[in-house]
């Protein structure tokens, strides 16, 4: 039972790597997390139901139970007991182990962008890696900082994109999320594979860091990736369920959570994209 789970999540990693995709972007909003047990060949539909009858089911697709021998990697490298989680995060990038990375932007994101749906102003993107998205929303309108606490993936970041016509609109910097204190606050935080890459005992500074990053109108937007039923990681399993145990509580609220029409094919129906606007009422308790 345990390696058929941990081959399901090698699985995830292992569709990551697919990069063909050709999906039209249908935008459904809808307040139901409810997500039916599909293959991740199919598109997943949002049910409309009560919310006392909301539950977040685990997806799995089984035809994709394969081996991703970096998936073990990974993990190894990152809990490797003679090195903290930086420095494991650190090698995977020295060794060339970022099965994560699309090579391209994130296409959701891409599309928001030209669509004129994202906040403008400042935006950051926590746990950027090597930056496409970073690059691919930076505008004159929007000013983009992606931070990674591993100086490999900033290097590689800057040496992707320093050249582009649009480097004046964004920055890279080397900094761990958690213990960064910037002096500006930001009108738009993305998070992409960072929630499900930090520990889960993390989970609540991360949800503290995003409330404290963001102006009081500020929006979170989460693209919720891999909504698995597999055990360890990282990437650790995610649920809908698990950002509102977060966010809910610290006065976040989710405006929107739709299925991501636009992932790339390996990723579709487990992924999951989450707008949340912070409630004034509760910033306002905090002061
Ligand atoms: C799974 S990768 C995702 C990268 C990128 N978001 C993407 O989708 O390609 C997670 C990234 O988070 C970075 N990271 C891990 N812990 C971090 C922390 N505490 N602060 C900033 N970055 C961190 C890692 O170095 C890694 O680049």
């Amino acid at each position: 039972m345990q390696s058929l789970v941990i081959c399901r999540a090698r699985g995830v990693l292992l569709r990551s790597l697919n990069f063909n995709f050709n999906h039209k972007f249908i935008c459904r909003h809808s307040n139901s997390e409810s997500i039916s047990k599909k293959t991740a060949q199919q598109s997943l539909k949002m049910e409309n139901r009560p919310q006392k009858q909301r539950q977040q089911k685990s997806i799995t697709n089984d035809s994709s139970i394969t081996s991703n021998p970096n998936f073990n990697k990974i993990q190894q490298v990152i809990h490797s007991s003679d090195s903290s989680a930086s420095d494991g995060w650190e090698k995977c990038w020295q060794l060339g182990l970022t099965p994560w990375d699309l090579g391209q932007p994130t296409p959701v994101m891409v599309h928001l962008h030209r669509a004129g749906a994202l906040p403008k102003g400042r935006a950051l993107v926590p746990g950027c890696g090597s930056g496409h998205d970073v690059v691919a929303i930076a505008c004159p309108e929007r000013y983009v900082v992606g931070l990674d606490i591993s100086d490999e993936a900033i290097k590689k970041a800057i040496e992707l994109s320093s050249s582009l016509p649009n480097a004046d609109y964004f920055t890279f910097l080397k900094e761990d999320f958690f213990t960064w204190r910037p002096t500006e606050l930001f009108d738009l935080i993305f998070d992409y594979t960072f929630f499900c890459a930090i520990e889960p005992d993390m989970r609540s500074a991360w949800a503290c860091q995003m409330r404290d990053r963001l102006k009081p109108d500020g929006e979170l937007i989460t693209l919720m990736f891999p909504i698995s039923d597999h055990v360890g990681g990282p990437p650790y399993k995610v649920s809908v369920a698990d950002y509102e145990e977060f966010l809910n509580p610290i006065g976040f609220k989710a405006v929107s959570i739709v299925d991501n029409e636009l992932a790339i094919a390996p990723r579709k129906g487990i992924e999951k994209l989450g707008r949340w606007k912070k409630l004034i009422s509760q910033s306002l308790l905090r002061m």
